[in-house]
């Protein structure tokens, strides 16, 4: 692993998913392995070179777009996706979409929170999977994409062109993509 001084290191692409690529090729991650959000890895997971190579490509350049995979059920996509992310310590917040789903759910929502257990609760605004991993520079993992109505899905373009999150519920929040934020 070579270090860098923002908290991102360079894997070695070979040796990490097993594939016959040159010992050169790196994998851009992160170097805290410590995060929460960070997928849990099957040590035995068998991957495609060609299903490494082209999600590396879009991990180091998205060019204002998402990553789109299809194909059959258990074929391998979610999976995928989870153990490449969960060996370079890069965070997912993770969703399966659904018919009603709408993009104020991804955002967040307010809700009653007690910071004791028993205390009385205040209202608070919690950040939803976009919002975080906006913040964060978090894999935004959206399952079964297409189950969700594609008007709500458009509010998504002018994030993923690089424009903020403006919250208007909470204060009118202004979020900032990271540079580490994707969307798949
Ligand atoms: N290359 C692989 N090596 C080892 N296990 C695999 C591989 N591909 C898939 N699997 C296993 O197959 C199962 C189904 O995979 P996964 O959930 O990723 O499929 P999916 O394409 O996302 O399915 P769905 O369409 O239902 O969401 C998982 O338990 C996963 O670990
Ligand atoms: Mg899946």
């Amino acid at each position: 692993m070579q270090a860098t001084n923002n908290g991102l290191v360079k894997f070695p692409l070979a040796s990490t998913f097993n594939i016959a690529v040159s010992d050169t090729a790196t994998i851009m991650g992160f170097a805290d392995t410590s995060n929460p959000f960070i997928p849990e890895i099957n040590s035995s997971y068998v991957f495609r070179k060609e299903f490494v190579t082209e999600f590396r490509a879009f991990l180091h350049q998205p060019d204002g777009d998402a990553y789109y995979v299809t194909g059959p059920t258990g074929s391998g996509k979610t999976s995928g996706i989870t153990e490449i992310l969960g060996r370079l310590n890069w965070p997912v917040q993770q969703v399966t979409a659904h018919g009603r789903m709408e993009l104020s759910d991804l955002i967040g929502h307010h809700a009653l929170v007690s910071a004791t257990p028993g205390a009385a609760p205040t209202m608070q605004f919690m950040h939803g999977p976009l919002a975080l991993g906006m913040k964060h520079g978090h894999v935004l993992l959206i399952n079964e994409i297409d189950m969700m109505d594609p008007s709500e899905l458009s509010g998504l373009n002018d994030i993923l062109e690089g424009r903020p999150l403006v919250i208007a519920q909470n204060a009118g929040e202004i979020i900032k993509p990271h540079p580490m934020f994707r969307v798949v």
